[in-house]
């Protein structure tokens, strides 16, 4: 379990599942590699996954399914309107997060979407621990404003701050104080807070803000999407919850807030999204979009197999040797890159490992996009793919200036139950490869920039012609090995 160990004093992330069913992948070799991130604009988004080894992209609708989900999608029962699969996932909602009503949704985003037509009225600001693109981008297009009020450590790389997500109750009382409460749309916690390297809350923090927000009669959403990862910490760092049920914690959480939503790509490992209201004004009002958006109010534009897959991968939600396998790969991959001076986000959070691109490449400047060079230069050395999460992921301002991101991260996921211990070990040495080459690596520039979420699908070019050094070095340094 995730307390285990070795004999020898070393700590490995054990395995608390067995593999029956496999995909085969594909290691190219590193030529091929230049070719497919030249092709791709050296965006890892729009890589094909065909030529990719490790897909560390993200966590998003990859997650390994267990038997018991698969099983759960053959009953499904295929209505319209008024289907059982439906019902059968409310009732298991209402048990893990309490009497609550629920509204279906395709996915996170969709939620957002709902969440923004509902409760942001053009010149209000959502104050939050920290953003993620999508939410960001709804808030906005509704003419919303957002802040953010992470704890200072949040903005750290380096902390030993268990509860990194944690908002500053200071900043947030003088941000309401400021703006006045009826300029505040709503109040928003992200669980295991994306963009600063999947950071958790503290339930100590969550029951701050929610006894803020009640007194000062403010909406507080919470966005469950990464929850999991959270209840694991919750569990394992706030003494206090050590033995606590998860499904007891889970409920204590929902309890504080107003509105609770996920994308089910990620909790409950399936593909959808929910939204879960206590507030019966707020329900009414979201309940009349969801057939609008989405489809009707008994599938909201899920298929009704994802639904049950949904409904028993929320139950496995409650199984700590099922939650603890991400954070404990994390961990080691962390620890790996740790020990090889390798700069990682710590400590290690949920959802995947960050890697610290502002000092990797400290010899590029953000406006030439570090991570994003970052990235493609990790999948030329190794086949891995990971994700830019830094300037690249911003927005430019009204003058069509970059916002330089507060971190450069290139973020490798850890999909719930897909990797193995060799497949950290084989990343930590390629990205260990690449640090001490790491002058090689260059910038890039924008030859092809969307002008709303730029970084799913803009295509870039290298500043000079490093990505063929660079593939040329590792010919040079591996020999015919792939
Ligand atoms: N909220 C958080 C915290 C997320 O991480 C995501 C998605 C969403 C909302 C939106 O959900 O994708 O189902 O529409 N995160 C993915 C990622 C895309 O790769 O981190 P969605």
């Amino acid at each position: 379990m995730y307390n285990l160990k070795l004999l020898s004093g070393e700590q490995i992330p054990l395995e608390m599942h067995k593999v029956r069913m496999v995909q085969k992948v594909n290691l190219l070799p590193v030529e091929e590699r230049l070719e497919a991130m030249k092709e791709a604009g050296f965006n890892t988004f729009l890589l094909k996954n065909r030529d990719v080894f490790l897909d560390m992209l993200t966590d998003s609708g990859v997650n390994a399914m267990s038997e018991n989900q698969y099983a759960a999608m053959m009953q499904a029962d295929d209505s319209y309107a008024g289907s059982e699969t439906f019902y059968r996932l409310e009732k298991v909602i209402q048990d893990i997060f309490g009497q609550i009503q629920f509204l279906p949704a395709h996915q996170g985003r969709a939620c957002e979407n709902i969440i923004a037509e509902t409760l942001v009225k053009p010149g209000t600001t959502a104050l939050m621990n920290y953003h993620f693109t999508t939410t960001l981008a709804h808030i906005k297009m509704r003419g919303g404003e957002i802040e953010e009020v992470i704890s200072d450590e949040g903005y750290k790389i380096q902390s030993d701050a268990l509860f990194k997500g944690d908002l500053d109750i200071d900043k947030l009382k003088s941000a309401i104080a400021r703006l006045g409460r009826e300029n505040v749309c709503f109040v928003r916690i992200e669980a295991g807070t994306n963009l600063v390297g999947g950071q958790p809350v503290s339930m100590k923090n969550m029951r701050e803000v929610s006894k803020l927000c009640r007194a000062e009669g403010i909406t507080l959403v919470y966005d469950a999407s990464l929850l999991s990862d959270n209840l694991y910490f919750i569990k394992t760092r706030e003494p206090e919850f050590a033995n606590v049920d998860l499904k007891e914690i889970t409920r204590e959480i929902a309890s504080l807030m107003d509105v609770c939503y996920f994308s089910a790509r990620k909790l409950g490992a399936a593909r959808g999204g929910g939204i879960l209201v206590s507030d019966e004004k707020i329900f009414m009002k979201m309940r009349e979009l969801v057939p609008l958006y989405e489809g009707f109010l008994t599938y909201g534009g899920m298929s009704v197999r994802e639904m049950e897959a949904l409904a028993v991968g929320l139950q496995e939600t409650l199984d700590l040797d099922v939650i603890s396998q991400t954070p404990i790969f994390v961990e080691a991959m962390c620890n790996e890159l740790i020990e090889r001076g390798v700069p990682v986000v710590t400590p290690p959070g949920g959802l995947g490992c960050h890697v610290d691109a502002k000092a990797f490449c400290a010899h590029i400047p953000q406006e030439k996009y570090p991570a994003g060079a970052l990235a493609s230069a990790l999948f030329i050395a190794s086949g891995v793919r990971g994700m830019e999460r830094g300037t690249l992921s911003e927005n430019r301002d009204k003058d069509g200036n970059d916002q330089l991101a507060v971190m450069e991260l290139v973020r490798l996921a850890f999909p719930k139950r897909v990797f193995t211990l060799s497949h950290v070990k084989y990343t930590a040495d390629r990205l260990e490869w690449l640090y001490k080459n790491r002058e090689i690596i260059g910038g890039l520039t924008f030859v092809e920039e969307p002008s709303v979420l730029r970084f799913f699908f803009g295509r870039l070019a290298p500043l000079g012609d490093w990505p063929d050094k660079l593939a040329k070095a590792f010919r040079r340094d591996f020999g015919d090995s792939l």
